[in-house]
């Protein structure tokens, strides 16, 4: 909270009141309108949240105009670099690096969950073999809730904890077993002898009745895309486990709801919408087609991967990604002419006047999937990598809420409907 207060008046009425500014530790000031309605009688009109702050927060900052993303103060430049996914997920948790001991003690923690009930598998199985993944994702974790929910104390804190550590340990195991229910393969149970994302393709691409050695490369490269996927502050998918947490629901069913939100293509689901559009466009050469057809307010197309709600400038995750492709390719000895086109479609899009003028910049789903594809990951699964790592930002958002007094989520309406009628019997209406 800061000193300053800003004034409003209602010209009409004559009435004034003071709001107070709130100020967190970066960022733009903000109105607290919370006396508004009581002061004035008036409520704020805002779809899509665009203008709104929801909650207060620790976790996660960006700064949109700069192209700036922090997990707990930590530039993502350097956690992508220096860091591991598991390490990030601790610190997104706990608010601070761990030291070695608690670091291979959360290890452990995550370690010790990998595993889910058997019966777990039954219900996979009860899915159509071409079942969206997402689909199946968001049935089997909102699930989870029936095997824990009765022992489940939403008020103490080590309860809490323990729930966020076993989903971000049954996570990949579930997602794991849905690709290979959908590919008709014998379920593989999860190795802990191995890391966290050589663990998951280990369960995504061994078979029994064969070694299977984990690439490193692919392992590596993984992990780098989970860190970048870890968190983003109040997107969609973590607006939605919020909004589904105030009201006390159990955090398996709140996780399965961020999982419903993530799907949406103009979020998560964006990245497998890259590659479907840049298989559609095809050829280079199309490339100006399609730049055309995304400039027209009567057409639909959009460059998927293209724009952000926040980031008027570049995504500093999508710098990332565009650096790793090359890598990731170059080790795996890959030649992809879906990267060239990415890029023409990029290199055209930045000169344009139409993506210069609005501020459209490539976000951290342009270039992602066509990492997952060197990897082997097939489409279908590319929004649920995006929840593997994800879940870790869903959690640790939800156990800030529950550390602080929160009200139950509960937007108003601008109502637009008919106003009071007579209801008429059956034989009387036209
Ligand atoms: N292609 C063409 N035009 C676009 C695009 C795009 N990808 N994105 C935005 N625009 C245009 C809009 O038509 C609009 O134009 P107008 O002002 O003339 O009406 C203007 O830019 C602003 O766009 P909005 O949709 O109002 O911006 P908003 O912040 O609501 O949406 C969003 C952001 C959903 C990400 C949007 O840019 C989009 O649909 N992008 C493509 C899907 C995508 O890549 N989503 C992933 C986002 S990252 C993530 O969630 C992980």
């Amino acid at each position: 909270m800061s000193n300053k207060k800003v004034l409003i008046s209602d010209k009409a009425s004559g009435q004034q009141i003071e709001l107070p500014v709130v100020r967190g530790t970066e960022g733009e000031p903000t109105l607290d309108i919370k006396g508004l309605p009581s002061g004035l009688g008036y409520f704020t009109y805002d779809p899509g949240f665009a203008a709104t702050a929801a909650c207060t927060s620790q976790i996660t900052f960006i700064d949109g105009g700069k192209g700036i993303l922090r997990y707990r103060g930590y530039p993502i430049e350097q956690l992508a670099e220096r860091s591991t996914f598991v390490e990030v997920a601790y610190l997104l948790l706990n608010g601070e690096l761990p030291t070695e001991s608690k670091l291979n003690a959360f290890r452990d923690n995550v370690k010790y969950h990998t595993m889910v009930h058997e019966q777990l598998y039954t219900f996979i199985s009860g899915f159509h073999y071409d079942a969206h993944p997402m689909a199946m994702m968001a049935g089997v974790v909102g699930s989870l809730a029936a095997f824990y929910h009765e022992r489940f104390n939403v008020n103490d804190p080590e309860q809490r904890m323990l729930a966020a550590e076993r989903m971000i340990a049954k996570m990949p195991t579930i997602a794991a077993a849905c690709y290979r229910h959908h590919m008709g393969w014998p379920m593989v149970y999860p190795q802990n002898n191995l890391r966290f994302t050589e663990r998951f393709l280990h369960m995504m691409f061994s078979m029994p009745s064969e070694e299977y050695e984990v690439s490193e490369v692919a392992a590596r490269a993984l992990d780098l895309l989970f860190i970048l996927h870890a968190d983003h502050e109040q997107n969609a998918s973590t607006s939605t486990v919020r909004l589904v947490g105030s009201t006390g629901a159990n955090p398996y069913a709140c996780v399965a709801a961020g999982i419903s939100a993530l799907w949406g293509p103009a979020h998560g689901g964006a990245n497998e919408a890259v590659l479907a559009m840049l298989a559609e466009i095809g050829d280079v050469s199309k490339v100006p087609e399609y730049i055309e057809r995304a400039k027209d307010k009567n057409d639909p197309f959009r460059l998927m991967g293209f724009g952000h709600r926040v980031y008027k400038h570049y995504d500093p995750r999508a710098t990332i990604i565009r650096a790793a492709c090359y890598e990731v390719l170059d080790e795996l000895g890959q030649d992809d002419p879906m990267m060239d086109l990415a890029m023409e479609l990029e290199r055209i899009a930045l000169e344009d006047e139409y993506f210069i003028e609005k501020k459209l910049y490539p976000n951290v789903d342009f270039y992602s999937g066509i990492i997952y594809k060197a990897l082997g990951i097939p489409v279908s699964m590319f929004t649920v990598m995006f929840a593997i790592a994800r879940t870790v930002g869903w959690v640790s958002q939800w156990l800030e809420q529950c550390e602080t007094p929160t009200k139950i989520g509960r937007p108003r309406q601008v109502y637009a409907g008919p106003t009071e009628r007579r209801y008429r019997a059956l034989h009387r209406r036209q």
